[in-house]
């Protein structure tokens, strides 16, 4: 238990116990930088740079057209690893484009199915959800004429619900299982955007009932920048699922070349064209590694740190919306500060790492492979210092 006022010995404590202190050593740790953005942009996996050589230096260059045979697979492959990250049963999930094409193509599928079950066109987003979720719906409800509602209070006339568990300001988590069964109980089918909460908290798809979810891998996954998304669709649906973008990376016998569109009847109906070899292997390691970690230390981990994090901004008289009570949050925190983005360049120019959201808010991430006690203690001390100024 920390005392009332924190000491760096006592961080350095919680690190000299902490189970998944060794994992740090398998990624890239520039020296020096206190880096608390592995929310954004996790650290680089030391097996991912040498994957991503061999991938280039020996099944591209060496390999040629023949790498084919076993990169095919690979959104299927990387999308098994994933899955019991987010509580998926394997053949549910496929890594794939972006977060943004993803919600876009679930949002449709989910707009078909709420049709099927008579339900109205009305689309639910929360106006503080992620400003790509809300564009996605604009844009769709745009093409279709659906309605939007930026309130998820009611959802009385809403077919479908897209919301993110993990408010990607203030970390306030919702309940997966309970938000699910309340839009069902109104009838209507959410879309989730679980990018902050793969890899960050135990989250168990499969038992909350949850139908259709996407999230992206470059943040807890360890992915690499840009790097490929995912899809999870549950396996009652995934043979019927009815999504707007035909590609031939879908078609059940690709390269009959038919001339018919006749997708798989499970969740690779989702896949749309050739996908980028060179970034799924990199994710395939970050995923992996965290699969290896295991989502039961990791989650615990994440809230050991922003426990801390959020006693250091007690402490500091610094002024936290992320939820005290770490069952009711992702793994990070966010502080309000004036002047966020001054604060924010004066803290990277000291070789502190964290994010800005704008007005107000600076944002640590708390990746449990990857971020020390002492990192969350000299993060904190140095954002107080800098805010005070
Ligand atoms: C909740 C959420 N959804 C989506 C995205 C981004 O989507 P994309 O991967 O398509 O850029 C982010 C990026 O930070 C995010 O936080």
């Amino acid at each position: 238990m920390l005392g009332a006022v924190t000491t760096r010995d006592e961080a350095a404590e919680l690190d000299a116990a902490d189970p998944l202190a060794p994992w740090r050593e398998r990624f890239v740790t520039p020296d020096g930088l206190v880096y608390l953005d592995g929310n954004s942009l996790g650290m680089a996996p030391r097996a991912a740079i040498e994957r991503l050589a061999a991938v280039a230096s020996t099944e591209w260059a060496e390999g040629l057209i023949r790498s084919w045979d076993h990169w095919l697979d690979l959104p299927s492959r990387v999308g098994d690893r994933l899955a019991p990250i987010i509580g998926a049963p394997p053949g549910s999930v496929v890594v794939h484009d972006s977060t943004t094409v993803n919600l876009y193509q679930l949002v449709h599928a989910a707009l078909a199915l709420a049709a099927e079950r008579g339900r109205p066109a009305g689309i639910a987003v929360s106006g503080a959800d992620f400003p790509t979720d809300r564009y996605v719906v604009a844009g769709i409800a745009r093409a279709t004429g659906a309605a939007v509602r930026a309130d998820l209070a009611d959802l009385d006339g809403v077919g479908v619900v897209v919301r993110s568990l993990v408010d990607y300001r203030t970390a306030e988590l919702a309940d997966l299982a309970r938000e699910t069964a309340r839009a069902r109980a109104a009838g209507a089918v959410v879309v989730w955007d679980l990018s902050h909460a793969a890899g960050a908290i135990e989250v168990d798809a499969e038992a909350a009932g949850v139908e259709l979810a996407v999230g992206c891998t470059y943040k807890f996954l360890h992915g690499g920048p840009g790097a490929p998304a995912w899809s999870y669709v549950a396996a009652e649906l995934a043979d019927r699922l009815d999504q707007p973008l035909w590609g031939w990376f879908a078609q059940r016998v690709q390269f009959a070349m038919a001339e018919r569109y006749d997708p798989y009847p499970d969740v690779r109906r989702l896949l749309l064209g050739t996908p980028g070899i060179l970034a799924l292997a990199a994710a395939d390691v970050g995923v992996g590694h965290v699969a290896d970690a295991g989502m039961a230390a990791i989650a615990a981990k994440g809230r050991a740190l922003t426990d801390l994090a959020l006693a250091l901004c007690a402490e500091l008289g610094l002024q936290s919306p992320t939820p005290t009570d770490a069952a009711r949050r992702g793994a990070h925190v966010a502080i309000r500060v004036d002047h966020a983005d001054a604060v924010h360049a004066e803290l990277i120019r000291r070789g502190v790492v964290t994010d800005v959201r704008r007005p107000d808010l600076i944002r640590i991430g708390c990746a449990a492979l990857t971020t020390r006690f002492v990192d969350v203690y000299d993060g904190l001390r140095a954002v107080a210092e800098v805010a005070r100024r």
